[in-house]
């Protein structure tokens, strides 16, 4: 049996660039995991199995760990019966990459079973097939990801920070966030630029998908700026509806879950542990 810890990320930045003729937008973002995880164990078996604790996930062909599964099927024609279990403590609709990564984890996870049939980089393609962010959870943890987020720029880590994270009740879809931005308004800001003042230790944080966010859920500029008055920098990761904060401080309040993390890396032959 393998047991395996599924990270989330955060975007620390995440620039939009334009709207593609496939229905995506072009980003530049920097993402970084951090040390909030699902859990997911795999073993051999005689049929196949597929359990969550959260039922209200769907555990058909429609979860991001079954489209993994199939996928690696398909390409390697290896077809041995698996038994998966996922324990989930990532909130969904959260823009941390709960399914992303556990699609990721999955790949990982039957390339070990099945003898390594694919390389780092084949996994990462892989992965793009998946979804936008699945690739990117295949690299160390500390990436600039660019295309539709698929295209990984892997980056040293960054000093390990802590880092909190604060979600809502309620959740946003990631289509509905993307389809209420307003290209034409996009604040200016070079991506490189973004991307240097991290390693500068002078961060810039700015997301984009904040703006259609806060039209959608205007709750969401309200509980911004109360979080400011606790922490030096705040910021919806991806599209929302958690907030991450950095610097001291905590939050308490009703109808909100919050989680004190940091950021976490994994080594290169490893998968990601506490
Ligand atoms: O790739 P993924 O399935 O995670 O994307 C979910 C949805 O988010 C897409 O169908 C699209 O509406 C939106 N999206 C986008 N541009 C991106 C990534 C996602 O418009 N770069």
């Amino acid at each position: 049996m393998l047991i395996l810890k599924s990270p989330a990320k955060i975007n620390l930045f995440l620039k939009i660039l334009g709207r593609r003729s496939d229905g995506y937008h072009e980003i530049a973002s920097l993402f970084q995991t951090i040390n909030l995880f699902d859990d997911l164990s795999f073993s051999l078996s005689d049929k196949d199995d597929f359990t969550s604790s959260d039922s209200s996930l769907p555990i058909d062909s429609s979860n991001l760990v079954m489209k993994a599964l199939e996928l690696f099927r398909r390409r390697t024609g290896l077809i041995h019966p698996v038994s998966i279990k996922l324990t989930k403590n990532i909130p969904v609709e959260a823009g941390l990459g709960g399914g992303s990564s556990n699609a990721a984890t999955t790949l990982w996870a039957l390339n070990q079973l099945f003898g390594m049939p694919f390389n780092d980089n084949q996994l990462k393609i892989l992965g793009a097939e998946i979804g936008s962010d699945v690739s990117f959870f295949l690299s160390k943890g500390t990436a600039y990801c660019t295309g539709r987020g698929e295209v990984i720029l892997e980056l040293d880590a960054l000093a390990k920070q802590d880092v909190y994270i604060v979600k809502p009740a309620y959740g946003l879809s990631t289509p509905m966030v993307y389809k209420n931005l307003k290209i034409n308004e996009l604040a200016i800001f070079d991506p490189q630029k973004l991307l240097e003042s991290f390693y500068l230790k002078n961060p810039i944080l700015h997301n984009d998908l904040e703006t259609p966010a806060f039209f959608l859920k205007p709750e969401l500029a309200a509980l911004k700026q109360t979080l400011l008055q606790s922490f030096a920098s705040v910021l919806m990761s991806g599209s929302g509806t958690c907030f991450f904060c950095l610097g001291q401080g905590t939050f308490q309040a009703e109808n909100h879950t919050s989680y004190a993390c940091s950021f976490i890396n994994r080594d290169e032959n490893n998968w990601y542990s506490k």
